[in-house]
């Protein structure tokens, strides 16, 4: 029996509204742990024989999630998960925009996931119109100028995110001085990068330095949205270093584009926990919880928002 989106939905469902009862206490830890539990719990109810391959952490610094745990009833298609149950720990303990519950899957056969260490990574995210004309390599003031001609608009009137950090001080300057509108936030670049992929959100890129992992994660939505991507690993100390050369195939300094780091099928899912750029967070009404989810696939391209109500809105994982 082959997977369904919805069995994918699910899972980044219960993770949002499991941590959403924490949002805005200033409990990162606890709202961490909330949508772990929740997360794995619904993996493991599912047909397939899934392994974690992007999660909390290694085995040992992880008690669940972590890289390499199998998940799933042992039976079905065997699947490899990225996870990132509670992006934007920051965001759901301070109840500011942005923090979301994510997944994405890469299904037996030619389905693939980068096997991301954890270190940062240099990411430029665009759209679907866009994907063809940026060169990472390039100085950002001209990848904007060459987006403001894919999408038929002036510079000033691209909105590129990012990451509100010292580290990007020259970034946002030379942006600024190149006349794009510059949208800072505190965490959640992966929220961002999906956002970009949608004309309706507002933003039309990403540009700077976040974490690894999550950019495998954008990479996915990239995948399956026809947009773009080109990445760099950024590496902080030597062991970093050595541990991607162990982790990922061929010359770990080159510019990676989508497919090197998610290709083939491959489902994504994402649920606000809280309001953000492209995705409303968790809302209580009438004994009920609303959820709202974007879930794609790549084999058929398919982008679907969803609104859920959950008359369960406080079960317990
Ligand atoms: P967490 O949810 O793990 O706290 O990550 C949030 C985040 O802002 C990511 O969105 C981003 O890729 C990364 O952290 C940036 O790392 P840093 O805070 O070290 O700049």
């Amino acid at each position: 029996m082959s997977l369904s989106n919805l069995d994918f939905l699910q899972v980044t469902e219960a993770a949002a509204l499991s941590s959403a009862r924490w949002v805005g206490k200033g409990k990162r830890d606890e709202a961490d742990d909330a949508a772990c539990s929740a997360m794995r719990y619904m993996l493991n109810e599912m047909q397939m024989q899934g392994t974690i391959v992007i999660g909390e952490g290694e085995r040992d610094e992880a008690p669940m999630l972590f890289i390499g745990e199998k998940l799933g009833n042992g039976k079905g298609p065997s699947v490899h998960i990225a996870v990132d149950p509670l992006e934007g720990t920051n965001l759901c303990a301070d109840g500011t925009p942005n923090a979301i519950a994510v997944l994405a899957a890469a299904v037996e056969g030619d389905g693939f996931l980068m096997h991301a260490p954890d270190c940062y990574m240099d990411k430029l995210v665009v759209g679907p119109e866009c994907k063809d004309m940026v060169d990472i390599t390039l100085p950002p003031a001209v990848n904007v100028r060459l987006m403001a001609k894919a999408l038929g608009k002036d510079v000033d009137e691209l909105i590129i995110g990012i990451l509100d950090r010292p580290r990007h001080e020259k970034l946002i300057e030379e942006l600024r001085n190149a006349g794009a509108r510059v949208h800072l936030i505190p965490d959640g670049d992966l929220s961002i990068a999906i956002a970009a992929l949608d004309p309706d959100s507002g933003v039309d890129g990403l540009m700077g330095t976040g974490g690894a992992p999550e950019g495998v994660l954008s990479a996915a939505a990239v995948l399956c949205c026809g947009g773009g991507m080109q990445a760099r690993l950024v590496f902080s100390t030597t062991e970093q270093r050595e541990r991607a050369e162990k982790m990922v195939k061929g010359d770990v300094n080159r510019v990676f584009f989508t497919e090197d780091l998610a290709k083939g099928s491959v489902v994504f899912s994402a649920t606000g926990i809280t309001s953000g750029d492209l995705l409303k967070g968790v809302r209580y009404k009438r004994g009920m919880a609303l959820t709202e989810s974007i879930v794609m696939r790549s084999d058929t391209r398919t982008v679907r928002m969803i609104e859920t109500q959950h008359q369960n809105a406080y079960q317990e994982f």
